[in-house]
C-alpha cells in the first residue's frame, strides 16, 4: 500500500475526459454490413448500432449506468466536500433570499444574458464574486462545463498554442476542440519538467512564440478531479517567467474542485498561492462544495508590472476580456441565463464563504482527510491483492487502486456506504480505482466503518487468491 504524494512522473495516456464516440469497430463497414452489394445484410439501424456500443462497452467492464442511491447510505463520494447542500446556515440564507422577493419577482431569467435574462442582481453577483476572488472582473456561465468550452472555444486565437496537462476535465478538451488555436499539446499530468518540454518543441517550430507575437495558453486544474491532487502552479508559473518572458504565456486555471476546499476562507488554490495576478483566467464552479450550480469565469485585469509593461493587452485583459467573452462565448450567449433562485444560491454560500462561516468546515474536513490516512495506512494488505492509496495530503478525493474496483465499491456500499468505482474510460486504462470523497459532515466512525469494511474485504479477496 502507497500512502503519499502523488507520482508525478509523466503519464502515457490521453485522460478520459478526451471526446470519444463509439468505436469505429461498430461501423456498419466494420461489422461487416456494408450495404455495398446487393448480397450484403441489411444495414445496421441507428439504434443497433447504439445496442452495439453499448454491449462492447459492457464487455469492457465500461458501461455507464445512471445509479439512486439510498439517502440513508453515507455520501463518501459527492462533491458536497463542506457539506453544504445539508447545511441550515446555507438553507436559512437562501430561502431567506428567495422569500424575501415581491410575489412579482420573476424566478426564471426569461432569456440569454445577452437579451431578458440580465438582471442588476446577476452583475451584483458577478462583482460580490470578483470581489471574494480579488480579480476585476467575473463572468457567470451555466455551469463549469459551459465555462470551459465557452472560454476555450473563443479566447486563444487562430495559430495560438493550447498547452494542457494530460488529465484536464472532458469539459476543457471540448472546449479546445472547437477553438481555432494551432497547436494544442498535452503535457505529462502535473510535470513542470512535462510543461518545459513541449513548450520548448513548439518555441523550436514556431519563432512568432520566443519573440512575443504567439500566445500560449496553459491550461490545467487546481485540483484533479480524479486524482484529486493540487497542481505545482508557482513551479509552472517559473518554467513560463523563463521561457516566455514576453509576457505572452496565459494560464487558464479551473478551480472546480478547490472552490470553498482551499485557499483563505475557500477562495481556492490559486489565492492560497498568492499568484491570482498571473493567472489570466480562472474558472469557479458551484456545483460541488458550494452546494449550487454553475461556474463563473474570472478574468484578471492587471498582470504584474513586468508583463504589463511588455504587453500592453495584458493591462486591459480583465474588463475587456469579460467584454470578449460576452460577444463570443457561444456557451453563454446562447443559452437561457440561470434563473433567481440559481443566482441566490451562490450569492447565499458566498456569503457564508465572505464572512468566514465555512473556515471552520475547511478545518473539520482536513481533520477527517488525516483521520482517514490513518486508517488507511493501518489497513493489513496483501501481496496477492493489488490495493494502493493514492493520495495528496490535504485533498478531500482519494483513490483507492485496485484492479477490482467493482466488486471493493459493491461491498462498501452493501455496508451503507457510497463509494464509486470508476473505470476506463473515466481514466485511463490501467488506473482503475475506487473514488473516496471526505465531506465536513462525515464523521470519524463512519471512517472507521468504512475502513473496517475495506479491511474484510481485502482479507476476503486473500482468502479467494489463496484457494486458486
Ligand atoms: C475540473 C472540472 N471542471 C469543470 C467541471 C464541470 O463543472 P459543472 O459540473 O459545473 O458543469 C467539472 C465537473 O463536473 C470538473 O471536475
Amino acid at each position: 500500500m502507497i500512502i503519499g504524494l502523488r507520482n508525478q512522473e509523466p503519464g502515457t495516456h490521453l485522460q478520459n475526459s478526451t471526446p470519444r464516440g463509439p468505436p469505429d469497430l461498430m461501423s456498419n463497414q466494420a461489422l461487416g454490413t456494408s450495404t455495398k452489394t446487393s448480397s450484403s445484410p441489411a444495414p445496421m439501424s441507428l439504434v443497433d448500432s447504439f445496442s452495439a456500443a453499448l454491449a462492447h462497452r459492457e464487455a469492457k467492464s465500461a458501461r455507464r449506468r445512471l445509479t439512486v442511491l439510498p439517502r440513508t447510505a453515507v455520501d463518501f463520494s459527492s462533491n458536497d466536500f463542506l457539506s453544504l447542500s445539508t447545511s441550515s446556515a446555507y438553507r436559512e440564507r437562501f430561502l431567506a433570499l428567495l422569500n424575501n422577493t415581491p410575489p412579482s419577482f420573476p424566478f426564471a431569467s426569461g432569456g440569454s444574458r445577452l437579451l431578458d435574462g440580465n438582471s442588476a442582481y446577476a452583475e451584483d453577483l458577478e462583482k460580490f464574486v470578483a470581489n471574494f476572488h480579488q480579480a476585476p472582473t467575473a463572468l457567470l456561465f451555466n455551469s463549469g462545463y459551459d465555462a470551459n468550452v465557452g472560454v476555450l472555444s473563443c479566447v486563444p486565437q487562430p495559430g495560438d498554442v493550447i498547452l494542457y496537462d494530460e488529465l484536464i476535465h472532458a469539459s476543457a478538451h471540448e472546449g479546445m476542440r472547437l477553438s481555432r488555436a494551432g497547436p494544442r499539446k498535452m503535457f505529462a499530468h502535473s510535470s513542470p519538467a512535462g510543461l518545459r518540454k513541449v513548450l520548448v518543441a513548439q518555441m523550436s517550430e514556431d519563432p512568432k512564440i520566443a519573440n512575443g507575437s504567439r500566445n500560449v495558453f496553459v491550461v490545467i486544474e487546481s485540483i484533479y478531479s480524479m486524482d484529486g491532487d493540487v497542481a505545482p502552479i508557482k513551479e509552472f508559473i517559473a518554467v513560463v517567467d523563463e521561457l516566455l518572458p514576453h509576457g505572452n504565456g496565459y494560464f487558464y486555471v479551473d478551480e472546480a474542485h478547490s472552490t470553498g476546499v482551499f485557499g483563505p476562507k475557500g477562495a481556492g488554490v490559486v489565492q492560497e498561492l498568492g499568484v491570482q495576478e498571473r493567472m489570466f483566467i480562472r474558472v469557479h464552479t458551484f456545483g460541488k462544495a458550494l452546494a449550487s450550480h454553475g461556474g463563473m469565469s474570472i478574468s484578471q485585469g492587471l498582470e504584474n508590472e513586468l508583463m504589463a509593461d511588455l504587453n500592453i493587452a495584458m493591462v486591459l485583459c480583465g474588463p475587456e476580456t469579460r467584454e470578449y467573452l460576452i460577444n463570443y462565448a457561444r456557451s453563454l450567449i446562447y443559452t437561457t441565463a440561470l434563473g433567481f433562485p440559481f443566482l441566490a444560491s451562490i450569492r447565499a454560500t458566498y456569503e457564508l464563504l465572505q464572512m468566514g462561516e465555512t473556515v471552520s468546515l475547511q478545518r473539520r474536513l482536513q481533520q477527517l482527510i488525516s483521520h482517514l490516512r490513518q486508517q488507511l495506512a493501518a489497513l493489513r494488505t496483501y501481496e496477492s491483492v493489488m490495493f494502493e492509496v493514492d493520495h495528496f495530503p490535504t485533498s478531500p478525493i482519494i483513490s483507492l487502486r485496485t484492479s477490482q474496483p467493482r466488486q471493493l465499491a459493491s461491498v462498501c456500499q452493501a455496508k451503507g456506504f457510497v463509494v464509486r468505482a470508476i473505470m476506463p474510460p473515466t481514466i485511463p486504462e490501467g488506473k482503475e480505482r475506487v473514488r473516496v470523497c471526505l465531506h465536513s459532515g462525515n464523521t470519524e466512525a463512519e471512517i472507521d466503518g468504512l475502513a473496517q469494511t475495506i479491511q474484510s474485504w481485502l482479507d476476503q479477496s486473500s482468502r479467494q487468491a489463496s484457494k486458486l
